[in-house]
This record gives C-alpha cells, structure tokens and sequence, in this order.
C-alpha cells in the first residue's frame, strides 16, 4: 500500500472537482509527514507545534513572518511547492483585542484574508490533505443565544468592534466548505473561545482580557501597590480555555472530526471577570482590594460556547482555570523582558 495513504484517506495526488467525501475517515497522521504549522512562534501555533512534537511527529514546519510573509502570494506558492505538506494548521493571523481591533478594522479584515486565502489557496494547489483553519468564537452574532452553538453562524449582526476581523473569518470557514465541496479535501475549521497560557500577548496595547489581568495585577504586587482598578462592575461571564488543551483538541480534531461545520472549542464552562480577577490575584500574589470602575463598559454580558459537537467528537478540556492560570503567570515572570515578550504581535 502507498506510504502516503492510510486506508480511506485521499493521498497527495486525491482531490480534484468529482472526488466524494463520502468514503473518508479520520484516522491517525501519519507522524513521518510534512505537517505546517502557520503561525508557530504565535500563542495557538505554538501549543499545537509543542502538542504535536510530544506526539511524535518528526516532519514539523513554520517559518517566523520575517522568513515567510503570508501576505505574499508568491512566496506561499513557491514555499508549498518546495515544503509539500501532507498536513497544515492555520494558526497565523493579526490578533489584537478590541481596542487594536476597533481602531485598525482595515489591517485586520485585509491582512488576515490575505493571509488565509494565501495559505488555503497553496494547500489546494498541493492538495493538502489534511488542513485544519482556526477562527474565533466573535465570528458568531452579537446577540447570539447562549451557549452558543455553531448553528447561531450567520443569523444576526456582529458586534462592531471586531466585525473586520470576524468577517476575514468567516470567509475562511467559506472558504474550507468551498474546497470540500468542489475538491473533495477533508479540511475542517475549529473556533475557539478565549484562549490563554504561556506565549500570550502581555503587551499593554494589544492584549485580551486575561494576559492583561495578570499584568496588572503582577505590577501592582511588585509596586506594593494597595488596590487595583479594573474595567466595568466585573459582571460578564466570560470562557477560558488554557492553550494546551486547545492544541490538544486540534490534534484531537484532525483525527477524529471530519465534517463541512466549524465547531467550537472551549471548556462549556465561565466565569464571571470579577472571579476571573480573584483567581489571578490569588495566583499572582496580589493581596490588595480590587475596585471596579463601572463608568466604563462591560461588554457583552456573557460569551459561552456550546461544546456539545466537540464532546461528541470524543475531546473535553482538561486543565482547569486556576491550575492554568498559575503556570501562565510563572511563563510570564520568566519572560518578562525577553523577546518572546516583545509585542511583536499587537499593534
Ligand atoms: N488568542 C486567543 O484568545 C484566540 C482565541 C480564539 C481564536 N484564536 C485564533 O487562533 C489563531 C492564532 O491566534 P494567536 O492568539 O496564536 O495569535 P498570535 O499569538 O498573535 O500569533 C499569530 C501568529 O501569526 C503569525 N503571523 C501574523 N501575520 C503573519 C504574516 N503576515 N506572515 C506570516 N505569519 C504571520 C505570527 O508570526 P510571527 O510571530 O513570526 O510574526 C504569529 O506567530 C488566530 O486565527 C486567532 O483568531 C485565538
């Protein structure tokens, strides 16, 4: 039997207008293949490239952006005719939090639908076998029902500060049914909920919820500091779900799930940002009171994804919220001042 092709899996040459997904399976990767990870050195490609590396796969591949700019048609081309991956996770994107996301919608709708329809349209080129896009729970509406379930695509408004974004997304989960449908390749599409853990953007411009919690909090211990402040009345409840679990989950994923929906990744659980704030102080050392200035927005009042589709496929999450936000904050002592703290990926 051809090296290349596990029973019922399509081989490099498969693909093609007039090739079915009926007959395929998800199996084992075959850990000798060429697999990419797009975005490695980011906070998801790194866990998956960690991930993947534990489970044995000896053909990894990323390039940094200064190496490989996605954006670039040509250099994509040229790298997927010479690299010939059999696997890819699409884990390279702009990533901002709102306020780089409301401020510059042009740079994150551009550059992330450059560089996934770069990444998509080489992989089909070289018949990618296996390619697994990631995008983000904001793709869903605004006033989506929660939990949210991977139906609520498409039946309402976005919320406004991070449309560009969500739509480049969108258009990614498009286009991974598109080629399904016309090529027969088994790509599928994961949107993860908030996501946290070591290699996190801590940068005080560009960061989430979260890495900006353990921040400030970690500051205002060293100042000796006796109170911090945050945003809002620390009502909304919000989902966390540690990197590595999601790494887990898109292994688990590219060898479990096939199928044209996205499904969400997250843990089915949250919490409120008042407690979130608690368990950070707890981990960082923080004994000082916590004020809420709730002049200032809320957002959303909660953000939950349904995870039943992911439960099926067999995966639940397994590093709980207190457990891994204490090794982020060991991370984020450790490289603080580092390279791998520069905000290289904020604005
Ligand atoms: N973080 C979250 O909470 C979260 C939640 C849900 C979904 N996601 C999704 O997960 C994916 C990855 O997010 P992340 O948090 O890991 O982002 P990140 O830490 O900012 O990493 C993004 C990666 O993309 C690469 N990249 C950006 N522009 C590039 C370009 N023009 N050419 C080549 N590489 C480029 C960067 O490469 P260099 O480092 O080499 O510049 C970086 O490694 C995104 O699709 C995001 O929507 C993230």
């Amino acid at each position: 039997m051809d090296r290349h092709r596990a029973p019922g899996q399509l081989g490099h040459e498969g693909g093609g207008a007039g090739v079915t997904l009926d007959d395929f399976r998800p199996g084992p990767l075959d850990r000798d293949e060429t697999f990419y990870v797009a975005g490695h050195r980011g906070l998801v490609g790194s866990a998956i490239w960690r991930r993947l590396e534990r489970a044995g796969f000896r053909g990894l591949v990323g390039l940094p952006s200064a190496e490989l700019d996605l954006t670039d048609r040509a250099a994509v081309f040229d790298f997927f005719a010479e690299t010939r991956p059999r696997y890819v996770a699409v884990a390279a994107a702009k990533v901002g939090g709102i306020l780089a996301n409301s401020t510059y919608p042009q740079e994150f709708l551009s550059e992330n639908l450059q560089i996934q329809v770069n990444v998509m349209d080489a992989a089909l080129a070289t018949r990618v076998e296996r390619l697994l896009f990631l995008g983000s729970s904001c793709i869903y509406p605004r006033l989506a029902p929660q939990p949210i379930t991977e139906d609520a695509l498409l039946t309402g408004p976005l919320e406004e500060t991070n449309d560009a974004y969500a739509i480049a997304k969108i258009a990614g989960i498009m286009q991974v049914q598109a080629i399904r449908r016309e090529y027969g390749l088994p790509w599928i599409s994961a949107m993860p909920t908030n996501l946290y853990g070591p290699g996190d953007n801590f940068s005080p411009q560009g960061s989430h919820v979260l890495p900006a919690l353990i921040r400030r909090y970690d500051e205002a211990r060293a100042a000796g500091a006796s109170h911090v402040t945050n945003w809002g009345t620390g009502s909304p409840r919000r989902e966390f779900l540690h990197v590595d679990d999601m790494a887990d989950a898109c292994l688990h994923l590219l060898e479990n799930y096939d199928g044209p929906q996205q499904v969400n990744v997250g843990t089915g659980t949250d919490v409120t940002i008042r407690e979130l704030a608690e368990i950070v102080a707890a981990a960082v050392g923080f004994d000082g009171d916590t004020l809420w200035d709730a002049s200032k927005p809320d957002g959303t009042p909660q953000k939950l994804l349904d995870v039943s589709k992911l439960a099926d496929a067999g995966w639940r999450a397994r590093i709980g919220l207190p457990d891994g936000i204490r090794s982020t904050v060991e991370w984020f002592r450790a490289h603080q001042g580092t390279e791998a703290m520069s905000p290289i990926r904020g604005i």
